[in-house]
Formats: structure tokens, sequence, C-alpha cells
């Protein structure tokens, strides 16, 4: 092991060698830019028969810009976005969708980061009256930021409830591959089946170095999303090295085998540190996180040797994650330093 085993997010890992040898592959002669070049139109086919007829894919840099211009697409400024109180776009994007779509998030505090049609009634008093944001949008993210998943009956749910309120569901994909290795399921049954009408479909987790894509399932939304993405700065000139990465991600199920990977990594971690004493794992894992509550001098003292965030100060919830590239050494030497010095602590 050249280096000490990091558990710290999936965006640690580096570059998938398939996706790295498809930009080496991209990289020949000069090709039109801003993706009207052949990779970038084989790539927005591809997503066609991954996710359906109807899906239009448009790339982008990152998972904050592919979240928030898909939501602009959806709202105006009196509008209001419905999320949990987890939800990436709600705690961790610096106020981006806020400052760029000028409509309020309205957070939903979920006892596991899921929401219900239940959970979201109360917000929805208020529909038809002016002196209120009127909820447009519900995002929901697939997996959640707690790495748990919503079931194919949960987002159908959540859809149809949205549409007879005359909503919108976006589903926030940023590790879509790992909620679909971990149901099963193809990705279109996740989202166009299921009724999502937006996604933001992850790659920089899943073993690309960069690139995500905007997928809508409804012609109205993609109409003007080349002057969204445009204007919110996230046009690429040479697309065709996001478009490249793509292809290979979703060539052969390479996707589905890196996901499959972290999540399983993920699975073993909590599986090594079950009966550890000094260790409580908060819920068992669905993807490709572990949470894990610890003594707060354990947390110190392995903070300083291995790469891992503290995901609550106040209950001193640790998250583990595992990546496409994490190998069960990493996970076993890693696992055998928590036992050490949790046990120690006790
Ligand atoms: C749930 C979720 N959505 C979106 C993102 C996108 O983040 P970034 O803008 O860093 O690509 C992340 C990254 O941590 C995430 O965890």
């Amino acid at each position: 092991m050249a280096h000490a085993p990091c558990f710290a997010s999936d965006n640690y890992a580096g570059v998938h060698p398939r996706v790295m040898a498809a930009l080496a592959e991209a990289n020949h002669g000069p090709a039109k830019a801003y993706g009207d070049d052949d990779l970038t139109r084989a790539a927005r086919l591809r997503f066609k028969e991954v996710l359906g007829e109807s899906a239009e894919a448009f790339f982008v840099f990152l998972g904050t810009a592919a979240n928030v211009l898909a939501l602009q697409a959806m709202t105006k400024p009196h509008h209001a976005v419905l999320c949990a109180a987890t939800a990436h776009i709600n705690v961790d994007e610096c106020g981006a969708p806020e400052r760029h779509l000028g409509a309020k998030l309205m957070h939903v505090d979920t006892p596991d980061g899921k929401l219900t049609p239940a959970l979201l009634e109360p917000f929805l008093l208020h529909l038809g009256n002016e002196h209120h944001n009127q909820p447009r949008a519900v995002s929901i993210a697939q997996a959640t930021e707690l790495g748990t998943l919503y079931s194919l009956a949960e987002i159908r749910a959540l859809a149809d409830f949205a549409h007879a309120n005359g909503l919108l569901l976006h589903m926030d994909g940023a590790r879509l591959g790992n909620a679909a290795a971990a149901l099963g399921c193809e990705f279109r049954a996740m989202t166009s089946d299921a009724g999502v009408d937006a996604l933001s479909f992850g790659g920089t987790k899943n073993g690309l170095m960069f690139g995500e894509a905007v997928v809508f399932f409804r012609p109205e939304l993609a109409a003007d999303f080349p002057f969204i993405r445009k204007q919110g700065m996230q046009l690429c000139s040479k697309m065709r090295f996001i478009a490249a990465q793509f292809l290979a991600l979703l060539e052969g199920d390479l996707w589905r085998e890196n996901a499959r990977n972290a999540n399983l990594m993920a699975r073993l971690l909590a599986e090594k540190l079950a009966d550890a004493p000094g260790v409580r794992i908060v819920q068992t894992p669905q993807t490709n996180a572990v949470f894990a509550a610890l003594k707060p001098q354990v947390i110190e003292s392995l903070q300083k040797r291995f790469a891992f965030y503290t995901w609550d100060y106040a209950t001193n919830v640790v998250r583990f994650m595992t990546s496409f590239a994490t190998t069960e050494a990493e996970v076993e030497a890693f696992a055998l330093a928590v036992r050490q010095e949790a046990g120690a602590a006790e």
C-alpha cells in the first residue's frame, strides 16, 4: 500500500484507468468546440439508450452546478424547492442554489435523509397564496447524503405526489451508480420510469476525473437549458473530454463495477467494525458510506493518520466513505487501526 488508506470521500479517489485511457484516446487532433463534436453527440445518444428516449443530457463540470442549473430550469425566483435538511443543496453548496435561483430552499427534517409525501404535505399549505414562496420542485438525492436509498416505489410515490400538486421532481444523483448497484436495477428504473423530471447524473464520484450530466425527461425543461448552462458558466469548450469519460463509464457497465466495489468495501468495513469495543455503527450501510460513533479522542488520534470526516460534532459521528478504488487490504488495515484505537480508549 503506497499511501495511507483514505475514507474521506469518494471524490478523493483518482481516475479509473479506463476513463484515463478514454481521455487519452480523445486527445487526437482538433474537434469542434462547445459540444458540437462526435464524442459529445455519441455520449448524449448513449444517455438516451440508458435512460430512455426522452432523456436530454447536458454535460457540466460539477455536481453543485448540475444541481443548481437543473433547478434553475425548473423554477422562478418566487418559487421554493423542497429538500431534506441534510441535502447537499441545503448544507454543502454555500448557498449557490439560493443565489442563482433566487428561489427559496425549504428544508424538511427527516429521520434518514429521505423525503416522503407525508413529510412534504405541510409545506404545500400555502400553495396559491401570493405571500408565500410557491413550492415548485422537490429535490431528492439517490443515494442520500446519509447513504440511504429510496426504493423504486418510494420514488414513484414522490413523483406522483409532486405531479398531483403541480410540482416537479429533481434527483441529485451524485451517487446514482451506487444506488443502482445497491438496488440491482438499471438507471432508468430509478429515474425516467419512476417519474423523475430532472436528474443530476454523477460521474466524478464513480471514477471520472470530472464531469456530471444534467438530464431532463421533459422537453420544456431542456428547451432553454443551453442558455442557462452558458450563463451559469458551465458550457465547457472542450466538451469532448467530459463526453469521452461518460462513454467509458457507461460502456460495458464500468459504472456498475465501480459502484459495486465501493458499496462492497463499505459493507466490509462495517462488518469488520461491528463488534469492535468503543465503535457503534450508526446504521447498516446501504451504499458506500459507513457512519460510526467514536469517542472524541479516538477520532482525533485516527484523523492524524487517516483522512475521514467528522459528520456530526455533537454526537461524535464520523463518516467513512469508500470508492471504486478502495481495496480490501485498505479496509483491513483501517479497520484494524480503528479497533486498536477505540479498544485502547475503552
Ligand atoms: C449528494 C451530493 N450532491 C452533489 C455533490 C456535488 O459536489 P461537487 O460540486 O463538489 O461536484 C456532492 C459532493 O459531495 C454530493 O455528495
